[in-house]
C-alpha cells in the first residue's frame, strides 16, 4: 500500500485527493493519498512522523513550500534553485526535496503549443509560484516582471539573470508588449480578488497563462481566448505537476492525466 498527501493550511479545498486517488485506481496500484491540515508550526514534527509511518513522500503546498526544502537532506537542483519544494520524498531514511511546479508550468505551455524560449516573456507576480515560473523560462533572452510590491521582484531579478523589473504603474503596457508567453501568477482575477485590468494589444503575447483557476476562465484568459490565442490556467498547472510526483511515488505514470484535466475543467466550468 503506498501512502501519500498533500500538506497545507488551509487544505480544505485541495483537488489533490481527487487527482492521485483517481490515478491509484486507473494503474490499479494500491495507494491512498489524503489531504492534511498542518499549521506552521506542525509541519516539521508532521513531516518526520508521516516519514516513520512509511509514506511514500507528501506535496506541499501553501505556506509550507520554503519550509520543506530547508528541512530536507538533499534536494533537486530546481528546488534549491527556486528556494521551494513542492514534493518531498521519503527514501531510504532520508527526506528528497523536488520540485515539480515548473515542470507542471512548462508542460501546460507545451501541450497547448506555447513557446518556453524566445525573445521575450512577461511574469506578472513575484511571490512563491513566481519562482518556478521564471526557473521554467530561463531560456528567453529577456523576462519582465512586474510585482505590486517592488523589492520582491527586484530579489527575484537577481537570482534570475535574465529578469528585468517593470514598475507596477506601468504593468498594463505589457499587454502590448511583443511576448511568448504572459503569465498572471498574481491573485488577482480570482473570485474575491479585483481583476487584473489587463488589456492585450497588438502585437502582444503568442500564449497567455494564468495561475488563477476559481473562476477557470479569467478575464485574461476569455481575452486571449477571443483573440485566438492559445491559453493555460493553473489547474492544468496542478495536473501536470502531479503526473511526475506520482511516478516518484509509484514508479508508474498515471494513465490518463489529460482526462482528468477534462473532466476536471468541465466540473468547474
Ligand atoms: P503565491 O505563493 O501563490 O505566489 P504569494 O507569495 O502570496 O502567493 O504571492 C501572491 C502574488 O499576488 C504576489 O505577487 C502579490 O503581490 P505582492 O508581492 O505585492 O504582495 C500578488 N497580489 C496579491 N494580491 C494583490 C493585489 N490586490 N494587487 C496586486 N498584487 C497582488
Amino acid at each position: 500500500m503506498i501512502r501519500a498527501a498533500v500538506l497545507g493550511h488551509p487544505i480544505a479545498h485541495s483537488l489533490s485527493p481527487r487527482i492521485y486517488n483517481r490515478w491509484f485506481e486507473e494503474t490499479e496500484i494500491e495507494g491512498h493519498y489524503e489531504a492534511i491540515d498542518v499549521a506552521p508550526e506542525a509541519f516539521e514534527t508532521t513531516v518526520r512522523k508521516l516519514a516513520d509511518e512509511g509514506y511514500a513522500g507528501v506535496n506541499v503546498t501553501i505556506p509550507h513550500k520554503e519550509r520543506a526544502l530547508a528541512l530536507a537532506d538533499e534536494a533537486s537542483s530546481s528546488a534549491t534553485a527556486i528556494g521551494a519544494a513542492n514534493l518531498l520524498l521519503f527514501r531510504n531514511g532520508k527526506i528528497i526535496a523536488e520540485n515539480t511546479d515548473w515542470c507542471g508550468f512548462s508542460e501546460a505551455v507545451e501541450r497547448e503549443g506555447g513557446p518556453l524560449s524566445g525573445d521575450t516573456a512577461v511574469v506578472l507576480g513575484a511571490g512563491g509560484a513566481a519562482a518556478g515560473v521564471l526557473y521554467a523560462l530561463q531560456n528567453y533572452e529577456s523576462v519582465l516582471l512586474s510585482n505590486r510590491t517592488r523589492e520582491r521582484a527586484d530579489a527575484m531579478a537577481q537570482r534570475f539573470p535574465n529578469v528585468d523589473v517593470v514598475p507596477w504603474e506601468e504593468k498594463l503596457s505589457l499587454g502590448q508588449t511583443a511576448s511568448g508567453l504572459l503569465v498572471n501568477t498574481t491573485s488577482l482575477g480570482m473570485n474575491g480578488y479585483p481583476t487584473l485590468g489587463m488589456i492585450l494589444g497588438e502585437p502582444g503575447p503568442d500564449m497567455v497563462v494564468d495561475i488563477v483557476y476559481t473562476p477557470m476562465e479569467t478575464k485574461l484568459v476569455r481575452a486571449a481566448r477571443k483573440g485566438g490565442k492559445p491559453v493555460a490556467n493553473g489547474l492544468a498547472m496542478l495536473i501536470w505537476q502531479a503526473v511526475p510526483s506520482f511516478e516518484a511515488y509509484t514508479g508508474l505514470p498515471p494513465k490518463r492525466p489529460a482526462a482528468t484535466l477534462a473532466d476536471l475543467e468541465m466540473e468547474f466550468a
